[in-house]
């Protein structure tokens, strides 16, 4: 029998307007709330549209009592007559209109639903995790998976346009060279064999350009088992891109043509191009981080001049060591930030390896923390140096410079926040560019690519890669929105040459490397075109556009922060049968079974 008897949708509910005012229309929905005022029975209907309004009136009993009997999501049709709305609701867009129904039908009935579905509610995340198809049904999670499917719609047209082939690379595969740790997965076939998932599809997408594919694209799963941090997933989606035969203002022109039309397309927006610019060494220098948020001032400011001679042993030592005395100004500072206020500060500096957080109070006088040992001269020119006003305030860290420059930088990022000095409708966007080619690894004792292995350095650095690394810098460029890191990606090494100079800088002998790249090294010894290219994290770009601030919430099913995920249970211990076909043996009982 046909589930929906003669019943077939006729219009959504949440597209309803006083334009189908007189007209007989069937909804298919979910009962979102009913109430029954004992003349009248209300039911609002929910589809993927949005909700609309109901009546059911007691002229015919029958339809009357059923419509009595609807309790929360049960799932319905419901064909009547759409009617002007006598008190109106402003706030839904269907508000101006209602449906006076004759005739119902439950499609599916339900228990009472473990969360409250609505948009404004405050569950436990762990409940909204485990019933997550149920979460799904609010209006706002729904948006960032049409959002979602919207940016890969456009995504794919913008590179079909310019000439992209779009190609699928594996999922099983050997280790990539992202950096975090691999999700392995055992061989049966191959006893004590594994295969890693992709971090990304790095190595393939090079491949490709050596196989002459000249422009690549693909919407690739990228799996990374790093610790988690808020704005990250175990499993998470990459707009992935290789071109060939360019150079660095060729990958970042494109895509600022791609970025710009996702703002419009999406959220309306006229972006101006290019871009900004700014090299690493300098975000580094003014903002603390290589992602900076342009979006307020707050600017660090070395003070190392002005300070420098003072006898203060946390300056002089900060000094003797090689280190900085940098410091940032906030506006109004003294008024908005509390003594108790100006602690939390202090203990939060020390959570990024700072000993200890100097304030400057600019009042009737100009006060500090350390008042026993700098006079009002030199106070005067640390608010100077700022151009600092009346009611300012001046926190100041001596200390090594990248110690300095994280502390600091985490603290103007929070002070933005807490202060609530940024713009949510404002979008500052981009390339950060020139990064190094290096960074010295002290546990290891050596230096690492920063990047990648197969980054480029720049066309005048080459001649330095083993003499002077930690002054080479790297064709590599990062797209930063708003202090998030939205894409990164390099021109990458085409000269087996350079990529030998690149292996031996740091410290991988020629086994080594073949060991770990082998069949890559290899591919590129027969004719690899010039290449570069970038990719951009989906789920961050999601969480932009749709003004989400977790990133669980633009993912249909995502895991927790301990890479779990609540509905499913998995990760979960296999039967021995399971093991066994894989030749694997544990030792370790899942803590599920105890
Ligand atoms: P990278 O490692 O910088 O570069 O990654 C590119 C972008 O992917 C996003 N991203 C993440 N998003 C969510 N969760 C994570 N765990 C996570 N890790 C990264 C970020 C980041 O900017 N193969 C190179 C690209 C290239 O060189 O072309 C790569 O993967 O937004």
């Amino acid at each position: 029998m046909d589930r929906m008897g003669n019943l077939r949708r006729s219009i959504y509910a949440g597209e309803l307007r006083d334009s189908n005012i007189g007209e007989t229309v069937t909804l298919m929905g979910w009962v979102a709330r009913s109430r029954n005022l004992g003349a009248l029975i209300f039911a609002d209907i929910r589809d993927i549209k949005g909700i609309a309004q109901v009546v059911f009136d007691g002229e015919d009993k029958e339809l009357f009592e059923k419509a009595g009997s609807l309790r929360a999501e049960y799932v319905v049709a419901i064909k009547g007559v759409v009617r002007e709305r006598s008190s109106k609701n402003a706030e839904l867009p269907t508000g101006d209109v209602e449906v006076l129904a004759y005739e119902l039908k439950i499609l599916d009935t339900a228990n009472t639903p473990p969360i409250y579905i609505k948009d404004d509610d405050n569950v436990a995340e762990e409940m909204r995790l485990k019933y997550k198809y149920l979460d799904l049904r609010k209006p706002r999670l729904q948006k960032t998976l049409m959002t979602r499917s919207k940016i890969y719609n456009i995504v794919r047209n913008f590179y079909y346009e310019n000439g992209f082939t779009e190609v699928e690379t594996p999922i099983l595969g050997k280790s990539t060279p992202e950096g975090a740790r691999d999700y392995l997965v055992p061989s049966r076939v191959h006893p004590g064999e594994f295969y890693a998932l992709p971090q990304s599809p790095q190595i393939y997408k090079q491949l490709l350009m050596i196989a002459g594919m000249d422009r690549y694209f693909q919407i690739a799963k990228c799996f990374r088992d790093e610790d988690l941090r808020a704005n990250r997933q175990p499993e998470f989606t990459q707009i992935d891109v290789e071109m060939s035969f360019v150079d660095v203002e060729d990958v970042l022109g494109i895509h600022e043509k791609l970025i710009t039309r996702l703002f419009k397309e999406i959220l309306n927006k006229d972006i101006e191009v290019p871009f900004r610019r700014m090299k690493f060494d300098e975000a580094m220098d003014r903002y603390g981080v290589d992602k900076p948020d342009l979006r307020f001032g707050m600017e660090l400011t070395d003070l190392t001049d002005i300070v420098k001679d003072v006898d203060f042993n946390v300056f002089k030592s900060a000094v003797e060591a090689g280190g900085v005395i940098k410091g940032i100004c906030v506006s109004g500072g003294n008024d908005a930030i509390s003594k108790k206020k100006q602690k939390k500060l202090e203990d939060f500096v020390k959570d990024y390896r700072a000993k200890g957080l100097i304030n400057l109070r600019y009042d009737d006088e100009m006060t500090s923390s350390i008042d026993k040992f700098i006079d009002a001269d030199i106070k005067k020119k640390i608010f100077e140096k700022f151009h600092a006003k009346k009611g300012d305030m001046v926190f100041i860290i001596a200390d090594k410079y990248e110690v300095v420059s994280q502390a600091l930088g985490a603290l103007r990022n929070n002070l933005a926040r807490e202060l609530d000095l940024i713009d949510e409708d404002d979008y500052k966007i981009l390339w950060i560019v020139d990064f190094p080619l290096f960074e010295y690894d002290e546990e290891e004792n050596r230096y690492v690519a920063k990047h990648h292995p197969f980054t480029s350095p720049r066309d005048e650095d080459v001649d330095k890669m083993l003499t002077d690394p930690a002054h080479c810098y790297a064709k590599a460029y990062d797209l930063v929105i708003n202090g998030e890191e939205m894409g990164g990606g390099s021109i990458r090494i085409n000269n087996s040459e350079i990529q030998d100079k690149m292996f031996e800088a740091i410290g991988f002998t020629k086994e080594d490397a073949h060991k770990q790249f082998g069949f890559f090294i290899e591919a590129l010894s027969y004719g690899t075109p010039p290449h570069g290219g970038i990719a951009f994290g989906v789920d961050r770009m999601i969480q932009m556009f749709t003004k989400t601030s977790n990133i669980r919430d633009v993912i249909a099913f995502p895991k927790t922060q301990s890479a779990t995920d609540l509905m499913s249970s998995a990760p979960s211990a296999i039967s021995d049968l399971q093991l066994k076909e894989v030749s694997l043996k544990v030792d370790i009982p899942s803590k599920k079974d105890e």
